[in-house]
């Protein structure tokens, strides 16, 4: 709900349970009153009394001799005008100056048309403030999206140059905001390629401290996603909030503490490098920001974020959509495969219950190994004789799906395409490039580029009868440089070329609307928000040993919903970190998000070929929980001994619970853990301990854990019972 009291200019936002307060000043700026639990409508204009501050500059145009911008709590902070905290944008006209200083002029209600390439959520009830600077032709469009369900506000904006001159942005937040004072921890998620997300939280001091990409996508290194924590919050208690940009390019998220300890949190693009010109009537429109407000701990944070995204950025069509369960050869064969290899590989797949089989890298040009082949997207006749008609029939004598890999922003130096249009790759000719996996990064802000991925993909996919993609993404980009962009516009190219990836993306998918796209970037490299408004499902990490797993999902869902998760049980010991986990315990975490299998299941014994039948059993029994119900973390594998996280219905009548020994440790008898999500007063039956106990009972005083060796798992399967009488 979107409310504006004309006699004190407060703007009201209200979601699901926050009040989001703001006011036209007297002066006319746009001030930050309050963000939080549901307040009141009132004039709330009492909390942000001007005091007078030496060193805090005056504004000309000031109706209050103690009011200054350095200290007013604002919604869009700009630079030059005595507010010497990081601004959310920075215009520089052609003479040079570089001040603005935004006052509100108006602002509508309604729903937004959207009119980019970016990702954007659905629906909601938007309210636009349209900002004019008074030292420029500038106009700066703030969006607010609410929805009376969600806890979470979606934030962007959108700059318009109204003059003649072209106008330079060298920095275009999403969004800016000014928490009170207050003692906040900030919680990110730092990483690297095979260990994604690892959860860091730190005491905010005063000063800046930001997270970032500035490696042309979201990466594997830092989310774009960053939680501020009432100092001391807990899973289940305390003011937490959650800022995660719908962006996948270089970002910036920071959180500065001022010197009067309130806190500037903003982010969008990262402003590395980069300068939009905006010409006469031309404008800029920033990703969205998804900002969510939680009053009882990270655990209903990070269920806000899994509603609003599967609700209204996640493909409509797919979200709630049961999963394919997928054989991915990468791991069983690597490049070394044949027809003959895939077709044993499809013909062990499908008695499982196995339905989908994945053909990733290594099928198309000449392609041995990782040092040629990228962009020649035609099949490898030499390794496929007959092309990919024979093991797609093979799939299909089996009841099987097809699907395909694609790294389609990537060249190799040593393809057909690198050799007709070495200019294609990002970089400047007479400077040599890096290489990363040996291969160069496609300039997607060229449309006859794009043109070309999207005609030999289409190619592929209408010859083929093909369900599935899996888009990859393996480096970063460079030397920044397009051929084709004038040299005043180079600051665009990383932006640029980030919306020339979504429009692929969205029009391939246009093209095939009954194609799965699932995303990868060497793993979880590009998990994010962004990428998730088309890609209904991520490849987490291409690390798959259970124990890693257990810390990146656990992580992961701070900010993504499991069923975005896909988690395949691989080969021990695994080739990633050489360790040995049961197999039983690698089904468990694969059960944690769609599902599926990446090894030679030819290696399996009988025994584990029968679990693979009864994995697949069990998950397509809880699936429909995993795609819809709340998620609870119990047990934090970061550091300790036990990893534990239950899903639970919407209706609170059906739970599963997965745990895993992260080490064993001597006589730890008789140590408990808590079930969290159940309705106290029902009674719920633990089918694997033949228990029925109420929900007060399995919330407060818990459940055994189970003794069992380092490393291995246990599942709880929950429903509620008749109470006993
Ligand atoms: C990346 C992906 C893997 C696999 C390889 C193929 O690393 O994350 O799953 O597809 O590329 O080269």
């Amino acid at each position: 709900m979107i409310s504006f009291d004309r006699t004190t200019r407060t703007f009201h936002l209200q979601g699901k349970s926050y009040s989001y307060v703001m006011r036209v000043n007297g002066s006319g700026y746009l001030e930050h009153l309050y963000f939080g639990a549901r307040v009141g409508e009132d004039d709330l204009s009492y909390l942000n009394a001007p005091c007078f501050l030496s060193f805090s500059p005056l504004p000309p145009d000031a109706e209050d001799p103690a009011f200054s911008l350095d200290h007013t709590p604002q919604e869009y902070g700009c630079f030059g005008q005595g507010d010497f905290r990081a601004p959310a944008v920075l215009l520089r006209r052609e003479d040079g100056f570089a001040a603005s200083r935004f006052r509100y002029r108006s602002h509508t209600v309604g729903g937004q048309k959207w009119e980019s390439d970016l990702p954007h959520a659905r629906g909601g009830e938007t309210l636009t403030v349209v900002l004019e600077d008074a030292l420029s032709p500038a106009e700066i469009r703030l969006f607010y999206t609410v929805y009376d369900d969600s806890d979470v506000l979606v934030r962007s904006a959108e700059i318009v140059n109204r003059g003649s001159a072209p106008i330079k942005a060298e920095r275009a937040y999403s969004f800016s905001l000014d928490l009170p004072a207050g003692e906040y921890e900030a919680l990110r998620l730092h990483g690297r390629h095979l260990a994604e997300r690892i959860p860091e939280r730190t005491d905010l001091g005063h000063g800046a401290l930001k997270i970032c990409s500035m490696r042309g996508a979201s990466s594997h290194q830092m989310n774009p996603f960053l939680a501020l924590l009432a100092r001391g919050a807990t899973e289940t208690d305390g003011e937490c909030y959650a800022f995660e940009l719908l962006y996948s390019g270089s970002f910036t998220l920071e959180a500065e503490q001022s010197q009067t300890d309130t806190v500037r949190v903003q982010g969008g693009i990262d402003d590395t490098g980069f300068c939009w010109t905006l010409g006469a009537g031309e404008k800029f429109v920033t990703p969205q920001a998804a900002i969510a407000y939680s009053g009882g701990g990270l655990g209903a944070l990070s269920r806000s974020l899994h509603d609003f995204l599967r609700n209204y950025v996640l493909p409509a069509g797919e979200v709630f959509a049961r999963r394919p369960i997928v054989i991915n050869q990468w791991e069983a064969t690597y490049f070394d495969f044949d027809r003959e290899k895939l077709i044993a590989l499809i013909e062990e797949a499908a008695p499982l219950g196995i339905d989908t089989f994945v053909l990733d890298d290594g099928w198309f040009g000449k392609r041995d190994s990782d040092t040629s082949g990228l962009g020649d997207w035609t099949v490898n006749t030499h390794k496929l004789e007959g092309g990919l008609a024979p093991v797609i029939a093979a799939c299909k004598a089996h009841g099987m799906k097809f699907g395909i890999w694609f790294e389609p922003e990537m060249v190799s130096e040593d393809s057909d395409l690198y050799r007709a249009h070495p200019d294609w790759a990002i970089g400047k000719s007479d400077v040599p490039r890096c290489t990363s996996r040996n291969q160069f990064v496609l300039d997607f802000t060229r449309p006859e580029v794009t043109e070309s991925v999207f005609g030999a993909m289409e190619r592929i996919l209408s010859e083929n009868d093909i369900s599935y993609v899996k888009w990859d993404m393996n480096r970063h980009i460079t030397e920044f440089f397009s051929a084709a962009l004038p040299a005043d516009r180079m600051g665009e190219f990383a932006h640029r070329y980030i919306l020339g990836v979504y429009a692929l993306a969205a029009r391939l998918q246009r093209r095939f609307p009954d194609v799965f796209f699932e995303g990868c970037s060497g793993g979880g490299g590009r998990f994010d928000a962004g990428m998730l408004a088309f890609f209904p499902q991520i490849w987490t990490s291409d690390d798959t040993d259970a124990a890693e797993r257990a810390k990146i999902e656990w992580a992961t869902s701070y900010a993504y919903p499991m069923s975005a998760m896909s988690c395949h049980v691989s080969a021990c010991p695994n080739h990633q970190t050489g360790r040995t986990t049961p197999f039983a315990t690698r089904g468990l975490l694969a059960s944690l998000g769609p599902t599926g299998y990446e090894l030679d299941l030819s290696t399996l014994s009988a025994e584990e070929k029968a679990g693979v039948k009864e994995q697949i059993a069990a998950y397509r029994e809880i699936e429909e929980l995993l795609l819809r119900g709340d998620l609870y973390r119990l047990a934090d594998p970061f550091g300790k001994d036990v990893f534990a996280e239950m899903v639970v219905s919407k209706d609170k009548t059906r739970a599963y619970a997965v745990g895993m020994r992260m080490r064993a440790v001597p006589a730890d008898f008789n140590r408990r853990i808590r079930l969290q999500g159940l309705d106290e007063n029902r009674a719920y039956h633990v089918r694997e301990l033949g228990l029925t106990l109420h929900g007060s009972t399995l919330m407060r005083a818990g459940l055994l854990l189970p003794r069992l060796g380092e490393y291995d798992g246990w599942s709880w399967h929950i429903e509620a019972v008749p109470l006993p009488s």
